[in-house]
């Protein structure tokens, strides 16, 4: 089984969508969408997620899912205006629950907000699976980055989410909190025991000097060649240089906004008494 993949790239955050079909007037899931936001006059648009939606019409596509990989800390979230616009139910893996409650209490959520999955439509164990019109998914369960990350499997298509990066970037942050770089390579090694030419999307591609970004690579292609797992690292070494290169990492420019805003599914917090929606930022925390 061979799904479609189309593949949308967005500069600022350096996040790649991907509408995964079974043919062109079938059944369509989106992964990963990307709401813009800027954060220096707090506006948000529609920009990126509209190239989705152009190309949903033009291939005649119904959407069935909205997949959220993880929490996302560098992005918010457009799946609430893409349910809207052109449907779908809004999934993440259930152990969203952890995020919700670690980062509820962050940003002193109170009344407004529950920690028990709500308002995400649909909440996956690892193992599930579901459907995307004559395509067969799977969920895979790929902690490390954070607690709840999941990886789903269409065919022979894998996204990753922010699990293994291109061969030549490595593998994703495990500084956040409930991140762990042992859990992570664990569960990098599950996706890299797939078959050698099994299809990878990436989440995002921070492209060394020299070539643009990329979002698609093979099981094959990172065991012989990621800089950070490929077959010949082990746990301990890979957890060594994880944590000397997360030394090294700033906050991602947006994590205070998408952060609160993802843990809701991508829904923007609540209007306050006089209707105006606001993001917090908990000074002198992080
Ligand atoms: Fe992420």
């Amino acid at each position: 089984m061979k799904p479609l993949v189309a593949s949308f790239f967005e500069p600022v955050t350096m996040t790649f969508s991907h509408i995964v079909y079974d043919a062109p007037g079938g059944e369509a899931a989106i992964v990963d969408p990307v709401l813009d936001y800027d954060p220096r006059s707090g506006r948000t648009c529609t920009l990126s997620a509209q190239k989705l939606v152009d190309f949903i019409h033009a291939q005649r596509l119904s959407v069935t899912w909205l997949l959220e990989t993880h929490a996302h800390a560098d992005h918010l979230s457009a799946a609430p205006w893409l349910q809207a616009t052109v449907g779908g139910r809004i999934a993440i893996g259930a152990h969203i629950r952890e995020v919700q409650a670690v980062f509820g209490r962050l940003f002193n959520l109170r009344a407004d907000f529950a920690t028990d999955g709500r308002p995400f439509d649909q909440l996956f164990n690892d193992g599930d699976t579901f459907r995307i019109g004559a395509l067969e998914a799977e969920v895979l369960h790929v902690p490390g980055h954070t607690p709840a990350d999941v990886a789903y499997r269409v065919g022979d298509a894998v996204f990753v989410g922010d699990t293994l990066f291109m061969p030549d970037v490595g593998s994703a942050r495990c500084d956040f909190p409930g991140g762990d770089a042992a859990t992570l390579y664990r569960s990098a090694r599950r996706l890299l025991a797939l078959p050698d030419e099994t299809r990878l999307f990436m989440c995002h591609d921070y492209p060394p000097a020299g070539r643009g970004p990329v979002c698609e690579t093979t099981v094959g292609a990172s065991r012989s060649a990621n800089l950070h797992l490929r077959d010949d690292i082990d746990e301990a070494r890979f957890v060594a240089l994880r944590h000397a290169r997360d030394r090294t990492l700033p906050p991602p420019a947006l994590m205070l906004p998408s952060v609160q805003v993802n843990i809701r599914a991508g829904h923007l917090p609540p209007p306050e008494d006089n209707g105006q929606r606001y993001l917090k930022i908990p000074l002198n925390l992080l």
